[in-house]
């Protein structure tokens, strides 16, 4: 009975995470996307905050490996023209598989200062 009622609860806590919207806060496992950062500042949006397991969970690895996006942090080159035609991001995010390319704060995320990357811990390098 115990095992159950603990299943239970993780099965709960598991889909309350699901349905929490988290727009802003970088978790392990996320990957930051800044090599555009001049750009972005001129265009006064923040780095864009890649939540890679939300999507991990979602699709198959090959859905985007590597036919849209390189398996290696930093050798994808992504601008707001691909995305509003469709490649990259833009794949997905269009109005018909996701919402479309419209929300820029949704990927535009994370606060500037931080290393491109996956996110190790919650540790800022400057
Ligand atoms: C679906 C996610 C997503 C949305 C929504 C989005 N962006 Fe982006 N944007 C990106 C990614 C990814 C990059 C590439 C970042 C990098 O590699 O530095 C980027 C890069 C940029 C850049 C720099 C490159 C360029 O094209 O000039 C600007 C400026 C920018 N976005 C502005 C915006 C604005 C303004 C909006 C809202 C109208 C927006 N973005 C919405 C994902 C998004
Ligand atoms: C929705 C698209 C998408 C899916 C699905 C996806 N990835 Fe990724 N992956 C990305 C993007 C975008 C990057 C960032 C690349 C960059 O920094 O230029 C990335 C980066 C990576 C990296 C390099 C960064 C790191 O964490 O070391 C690895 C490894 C990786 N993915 C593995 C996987 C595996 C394994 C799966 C399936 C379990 C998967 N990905 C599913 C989009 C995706
Ligand atoms: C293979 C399809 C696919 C690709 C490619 C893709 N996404 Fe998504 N993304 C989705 C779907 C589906 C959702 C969920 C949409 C919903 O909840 O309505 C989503 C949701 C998101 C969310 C919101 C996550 C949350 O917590 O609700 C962000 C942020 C995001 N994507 C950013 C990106 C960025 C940045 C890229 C490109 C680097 C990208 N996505 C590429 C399919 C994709």
């Amino acid at each position: 009975m115990m095992i159950l009622r603990v299943a239970f609860f993780l099965v709960v806590g598991f889909m309350v995470f699901l349905s929490t919207p988290n727009f802003s806060s970088a978790e392990y496992g996320d990957i930051i996307l800044n090599k555009k950062a001049a750009s972005m500042r001129e265009a006064e949006v923040k780095d864009v905050m890649f939540p890679h397991w939300f999507h991990r969970i979602r699709f198959k690895c090959k859905v985007c490996h590597e036919e849209i996006f390189i398996m290696k942090a930093g050798a994808n080159d992504i601008d707001m023209s691909k995305i509003m035609n469709g490649e990259k991001c833009g794949k997905c995010h269009n109005g018909v598989t996701a919402w479309e390319p419209l929300y820029c704060d949704r990927c535009h995320s994370q606060e500037p200062g931080w290393k491109a990357g996956p996110v190790q811990h919650s540790k800022k390098i400057k």
